[in-house]
């Protein structure tokens, strides 16, 4: 799978490290405010279960499941809500936990559907942000790391469903998707 690869953007040991150091901002930002963590499937997988493995604090998980894919590597801009969270989010503390920020259609998407539900508060973690993709204006929270407008695949991170099992993040090469 490496040889699909353009270069590596990030090792797996930039991403373990930068994502201890989200896990101990989120543990000092909601200590006592028992907040529930919502993965969105699939692509936060891994980054989720490392961001709240161990964290030192009272807190619950659900999911949620937001594609805008389809297959290919531009955004279709239609946002499909497969799967909604399963707790009762009124009053409570909300992190959204996602992979990536590209256009912005899918948080766009996620936030007016979770405000609706009348959280207590409703903040986004993502572990990466592309800033060029921006198709409508949204910042993040919590942003493990900012990158270049390239496609990338890894630690969840697919190409038509494939790549999402490696523990780094590359760039894919264009060939892969051009043909
Ligand atoms: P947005 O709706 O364009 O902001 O993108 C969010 C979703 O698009 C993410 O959850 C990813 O599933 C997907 N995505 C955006 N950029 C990439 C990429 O470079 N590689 C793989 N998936 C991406
Ligand atoms: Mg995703």
């Amino acid at each position: 799978m490496r040889r699909d690869l353009e270069r590596v953007l990030l090792t797996k040991e930039e991403i373990q490290s930068r994502v201890a150091q989200l896990r101990a901002q989120l543990a000092r930002d909601y200590d006592g405010k028992d907040p529930v963590f919502l993965g969105v499937l699939k692509g936060a997988v891994p980054f989720f279960k490392d961001l709240t493995s161990e964290i030192p604090i009272r807190c619950s998980y659900d999911f949620i499941y937001a594609s805008s894919y389809g297959a290919g590597v531009q955004s279709s801009g239609q946002v499909h809500l497969l799967k909604d969270a399963s707790m009762e989010l009124r009053g409570r503390h909300v992190v959204v936990v996602e992979d990536i920020l590209d256009t912005g259609y899918t948080l766009d998407f996620l936030q007016k559907h979770l405000l609706q539900k009348k959280p207590a508060s409703l903040r986004f973690c993502i572990l990466l942000d592309k800033p060029k993709g921006r198709k409508v204006a949204f910042k993040a929270d919590y942003v493990g790391f900012t990158i270049p407008n390239e496609f990338v695949v890894g630690y969840g991170l697919d190409y038509n469903e494939a790549y999402r099992n490696l523990p780094y993040v590359g760039v894919l090469k264009s060939e892969i998707y051009s043909k």
